[in-house]
């Protein structure tokens, strides 16, 4: 991969959910080429500090070029974020004010015409995040049933001509690369009629199963809320109905008191709201920047603050036994850490 070129999505908007403030400590679970990192640390400095999580070892490398005017605030850590309470744990990395994921590919890995994720370039059907993953799209395109590669390109690309695909897939098999496929799709259903390439449905249902895309997400959502302080901040931005679906309904799950069915007279589930949602509504881009970066156009961001009471907080702090905590500086609220301080010098 060459020099970056991915343009960050929403960044003011981002800097804006996150609430960046200087000394605060962020992390970006999905650093890419390190667009919104460089800006959170532009906006957190003097001492704000910032981990960087990407499962893809090539994008660390960039990353690491790019950001290397703040080395001395980050740490780059070239994992899958499903680890991210391990990788704190770890580095010591606890609690923090803002936690980022910016989903999907980047620019760089797309263009990247050697990793099969773009239907636009022929390259082996890989789609891995990482090489150290062990199954690729071309080992489930070629021993998956019709019924399952039907199930899967419904499932996670929402296609409606998900049989008709998936019988023809099955007739061209072995498919080895990306145009294969996307002239087994294209005899499926024909060549492109709308704004949609026919390809883009599958080709988005395998990257989500090869790298368990959704799994990943609503598990790492759910560390993500833990590792949170005091209003620490959660942002996140998808691109697609399936990721914004998971991150919607656990915001707003995690903001409810309540979570029982409705008609259920009196609450017996025992929920306590654990976030606060700072926008109600989505946050998309504005026309400008969809037309300045047409990868834009399908961004959605949700943020949320976390809720926690201090003897929560003493008590998550314990469980995890946070040591990085007692020497925090600049949290937003300086009392609280005071008080926090004395109450860990006691235990
Ligand atoms: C849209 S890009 C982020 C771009 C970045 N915000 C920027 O401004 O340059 C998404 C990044 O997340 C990474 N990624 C996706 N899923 C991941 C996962 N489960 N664990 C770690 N990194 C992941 C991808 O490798 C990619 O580099």
């Amino acid at each position: 991969m060459s020099a970056p070129t991915h343009i960050p999505v929403l960044l003011q908007e981002t800097i804006e959910a996150l609430a960046v403030q200087p000394g605060g400590r962020y992390i970006d679970c999905t650093l890419g080429a390190g667009g919104h990192a460089a800006a959170i640390l532009d906006r957190s400095s003097p001492g704000g500090q910032l981990l960087g999580i990407d499962a893809d070892p090539e994008v660390i490398e960039i990353a690491k070029a790019r950001l290397e005017a703040y080395s001395s605030s980050i740490l780059l850590v070239n994992e899958n974020f499903i680890n991210l309470e391990a990788i704190c744990i770890k580095y010591d990395f606890l609690p923090v004010h803002g936690i980022l994921f910016d989903l999907g590919l980047s620019s760089l890995q797309l263009n990247n015409q050697g990793r099969g994720f773009s239907f636009q370039h022929d390259a082996p059907l890989d789609m891995r995040l990482s090489p150290s993953q062990d199954v690729t799209a071309a080992d489930i395109i070629n021993t998956s049933s019709e019924a399952e590669l039907a199930h899967l390109i419904k499932t996670y690309g929402e296609e409606a001509r998900s049989h008709q695909i998936a019988r023809r897939v099955v007739q061209e098999r072995p498919i080895n690369t990306s145009l294969q496929l996307v002239q087994a799709i294209e005899q499926a259903v024909g060549r492109r009629r709308g704004r949609l390439h026919p390809a883009t449905r599958t080709f988005q249902a395998l990257r989500i199963a090869v790298n368990h895309e959704l799994e990943h997400l609503e598990a790492a959502l759910k560390q993500a809320i833990n590792l949170l302080g005091y209003e620490g901040r959660l942002v996140v931005i998808s691109y697609h109905s399936l990721e914004d679906r998971i991150v919607k309904q656990l915001m707003q799950q995690e903001s409810k008191d309540c979570i029982c069915p409705p008609g259920v007279p009196t609450c017996v589930c025992g929920h306590k709201a654990c976030l606060r949602l700072i926008n109600k509504r989505v946050i998309t881009p504005s026309p400008t920047e969809v037309q300045l970066n047409p990868r834009s156009r399908s961004a959605k961001l949700r943020a949320a603050e976390r809720l926690i009471t201090q003897d929560e907080y003493y008590r998550s702090a314990e469980e995890h036994s946070f040591s990085a905590q007692l020497n925090a500086e600049g949290w937003r609220r300086p009392a609280l850490l005071k008080k926090l301080r004395v109450a860990f010098a006691m235990l």
